[in-house]
């Protein structure tokens, strides 16, 4: 039975509870110089952000509205330091202060970032997501518009995404692979989980003020009126190499069914999103695309040696499922899309920058988001490999392996190349909609 409170789908920003059909998106970085030029440029906006009632995904709209702040943010418009300091350590830090636990290393360390990413000067997003680029031009447009009015609001730098053209159906990234397949079912939200996605999760795993899967869930950061019904959620912008990812799969795959093979064990599900475990030997894109059928499988009874996904695979290391205790306190919501053009098929790497820039939401950056990282993605003995990071995103550096198990002989390829580097990153944190109002109305003296 359940007891839990029901979300307050009036409060909570859409961001994290309903997907729209959104084409297109616009990450805009922005600054503010003064507390007052912050909180009037916010109180402006509070009536266009997308509340998880009113965003539906089969409601169509144009355009959908989300605002996050850094800690840096929420003090540059006034929250004062008694405040700040009830909010969890890893959120003050930010990321870039915790690049080692995150293995933000070499070409990932916070050094390299772009756009003003891991900068104190870096106080909020202003994520746009549109239902197509003219929807994205006209709020660009209009933004552009508003902050002429707001001297004292700076963008620090902004990232456009769109969809990538492809022949196939669904989201795909720069790989080719098949997206958004696999997201947690929210216990008050009314969407029911898909076969094989476990149970519903409690809402206090990813917004604040809720029980969650040990309880009544941590205390809230103070002012409550500030953190209650929000979420943390981790920026990425991970730019994806996708000529030297095709060139290994050529280096290790004779025929075009090799490579897609290869494609395959390195994700844990064929590029038409076909997992491994239901389908080991071929693709099967119309299993790729079925949601009741694509989550429907779990790794200790179905492949419990990885002869369909490999250990070491990329969804089965970010979703163990059931080979790993306590997996509803560490399911993350996934948000965002690709930017940068496509690399046209057979075209050689053109130096272009591409990739996925993506929000992981969640209550806990440690539990969830930064247990992710350390452990299931870079950590090198992950279910007993012993030098393995994930193939897709871990940090590499030519001295990891890949072992593709397989009977009579294993395969292990040695020396993976990295396919994808961080480019920024940062720790924000989402109000709901009556925390966007007491920012916009704080006082300073
Ligand atoms: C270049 C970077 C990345 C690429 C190309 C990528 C691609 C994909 C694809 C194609 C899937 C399968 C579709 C699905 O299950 O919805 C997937 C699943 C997933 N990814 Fe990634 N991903 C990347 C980075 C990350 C990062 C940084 C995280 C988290 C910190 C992450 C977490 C997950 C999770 C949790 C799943 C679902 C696994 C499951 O439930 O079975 N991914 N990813």
């Amino acid at each position: 039975m359940e007891t839990s409170p029901t979300p307050e789908l009036e409060e909570i920003q859409h961001f994290l509870v309903s997907r729209p059909a959104a084409l297109a998106a616009r990450y805009e970085f922005l600054t503010f110089r003064t507390p007052a030029s912050g909180r009037k440029w916010l109180a402006g906006l509070i009536d266009k952000v997308g509340t998880a009632k009113a965003v539906h995904p089969t409601r169509l709209d144009s355009r959908w509205v989300t605002i996050a702040f850094t800690s840096n943010g929420l003090r540059a418009l006034g929250v004062d330091e008694d405040a700040l300091a009830t909010f969890p350590e890893e959120f003050r830090q930010g990321m870039a202060a915790r690049a080692d636990i995150l293995g933000a290393t070499g070409t990932n360390h916070p050094d390299n970032w772009r756009g003003g990413m891991g900068s104190d000067d870096l106080h909020a997003v202003i994520i746009l997501f549109a239902c197509d680029d003219k929807e994205r031009e006209r709020c660009r447009v209009e933004h552009e518009k508003y902050l002429t009015q707001h001297e004292g609001v700076e963008v620090l730098s902004t990232l456009d995404l769109g969809a990538i053209p492809s022949k196939r159906s669904g989201a795909h990234e720069h790989f080719g692979y098949r997206d958004r397949l696999s997201v947690p079912a929210i216990e008050g939200m009314g969407d029911e989980p898909t076969p094989g996605s476990g149970k519903r999760i409690k809402a206090g795993e990813f917004f604040l003020g809720y029980p969650d899967e040990e309880g009544e869930g941590p205390a809230l950061p103070r002012p409550e009126v500030l953190s209650n019904n929000g979420s943390y959620i981790a920026y990425m912008r991970l730019e994806e190499h996708v000529g030297a990812f095709r060139d290994f799969l050529k280096q290790h795959g004779k025929t075009k069914d090799e490579q897609e093979l290869v494609a395959a064990k390195l994700m844990g599900r064929w590029r038409s999103g076909a997992p491994l475990v239901l389908s080991p030997d071929k693709d099967d894109p119309e299993l790729g695309g079925d949601m009741q059928r694509n989550n429907d499988f779990n790794y200790k009874e179905m492949d419990p040696h990885g002869y369909g996904c490999p250990l070491g695979a990329h969804i089965r290391r970010m979703n163990p499922r059931d080979t790993a205790v306590n997996m509803e306190r560490r399911r993350m919501i996934r948000r965002g899309g690709t930017y940068g053009p496509a690399l046209p098929e057979d075209a050689p790497e053109d130096g272009v920058e591409r990739g996925i820039a993506a929000f992981i939401g969640c209550a806990s950056l440690v539990r969830q988001f930064e247990f992710a990282m350390n452990v299931w993605m870079n950590d090198k003995t992950f279910h007993e490999l012993g030098n393995e990071h994930d193939p897709i995103c871990g940090t590499q550096d030519g001295s990891f392996d890949f072992t593709i198990p397989k009977r009579p002989v294993r395969k292990k390829i040695k020396g993976l190349p990295q396919f994808s580097t961080l480019r920024g990153g940062a720790y924000f944190f989402l109000p709901a909609i009556k925390g966007l109002r007491y920012l916009s109305e704080l006082e300073t003296s």
